[in-house]
């Protein structure tokens, strides 16, 4: 079964092939209206689950246009309102759900959820986020780094701030793809040590540097996130303000790596905390061709995931 559930238990060789998937597919569609199906249409009577128990905008739109682009049927369903929002197990959840569909993605907040929907499900998963990882985001941000600068691997990327779950699947993606990763933050922030330890197994130790001015220099690519997450109680939010503000991504700090440096977000920003408008819209940033890249590295997903 080809689940795909995380960067680091995906084979480097198949996230390769994804991503060669998702910049082919991509490229076909040039200039179709985003409603227009794909002259393939390899999810062709398939029904896929989109099932959150987060918000999202991004991971929710991406995904339905993707289906839907592939000839498929998508049915979005919020936590809240299924029977597992009331106590039914994640387990029978599966069970049925895969009586009903051929593919799950879900958003949800602990890992243990994925793994267990995975476990009993009879149809691929795929994780539209966890509180851990972020593996779908991390596929658009290597297709979108590649798509402005060439192969990714060998070049500095250096993460700003929280030791979150986008970060650990940017920790898993270094290891994989053979890139040399930097944490910039505050340790009461650094990331989990499995994250990195994958990394340092593959040959990609990540780098912990304190000094953000340090840290920037020399980057191919300058990356950041929100300072509060949202498995993060609102009431960390001063507490983290006071500890992030040191690691905001500002044109100052920009100025700092290479003259051709990328800067990424995987949005939703708060825009002047975790990186100033300036940077958000100024000359570095592909925010919004991340965005874009969402939808077509996830249409690879699917497909890797119903060898189709
Ligand atoms: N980047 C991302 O996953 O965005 P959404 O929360 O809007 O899905
Ligand atoms: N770290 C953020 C990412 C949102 C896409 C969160 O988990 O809220």
């Amino acid at each position: 079964m080809n689940h795909f559930l995380d960067i680091h238990t995906t084979t480097a060789p198949d996230l390769r092939a994804i991503i060669d998937n998702a910049r082919a597919m991509k490229d076909a569609r040039k200039g179709r209206p985003r409603g227009m199906a794909d002259d393939d249409q390899p999810l062709s009577g398939h029904m896929v689950a989109l099932i959150f128990e987060k918000p999202s905008t991004r991971t929710r739109v991406s995904f339905d246009v993707g289906v839907r682009q592939m000839g498929g049927q998508t049915m979005v369903l919020s936590g809240k309102e299924m029977q597992l929002g009331h106590g039914e197990t994640i387990a029978d959840t599966a069970r049925v759900l895969s009586r009903y569909v051929d593919l799950i993605m879900i958003r949800t907040f602990e890992e243990a959820t994925l793994l267990e929907m995975a476990e009993h499900a009879t149809v691929p998963v795929i994780n539209g986020l966890t509180n851990r990882t972020h593996p779908c985001q991390i596929m658009a941000d290597i297709m979108t780094y590649e798509e402005h600068r060439g192969p990714i691997a060998g070049k500095k990327v250096v993460w700003c701030g929280d030791g979150n779950n986008v970060f650990a699947s940017f920790a898993h993606a270094a290891g994989q793809f053979g890139f040399d990763l930097s944490f910039t933050g505050p340790e009461t922030l650094d990331p989990e040590r499995t994250w990195l330890d994958f990394a340092a197994s593959k040959g990609h130790p990540v780098t912990i540097e304190r000094n953000p001015d340090r840290a920037v220099e020399g980057a191919d690519l300058v990356v950041t996130d929100t300072w509060v997450s949202m498995h993060d109680p609102e009431s960390a939010k001063e507490r983290r303000h006071n500890q992030l503000r040191a690691y905001q991504v500002n044109e100052a700090l920009m100025a700092r790596a290479k003259p051709d440096a990328l800067f990424m977000h995987c949005l939703p920003a708060h825009r002047n905390d975790e990186a100033t408008s300036a940077v958000m819209d100024g000359p570095h940033s592909v925010i919004f061709d991340e965005a874009e890249n969402r939808l077509h590295a996830q249409k690879a997903v699917m497909r890797w995931c119903l060898g189709r």
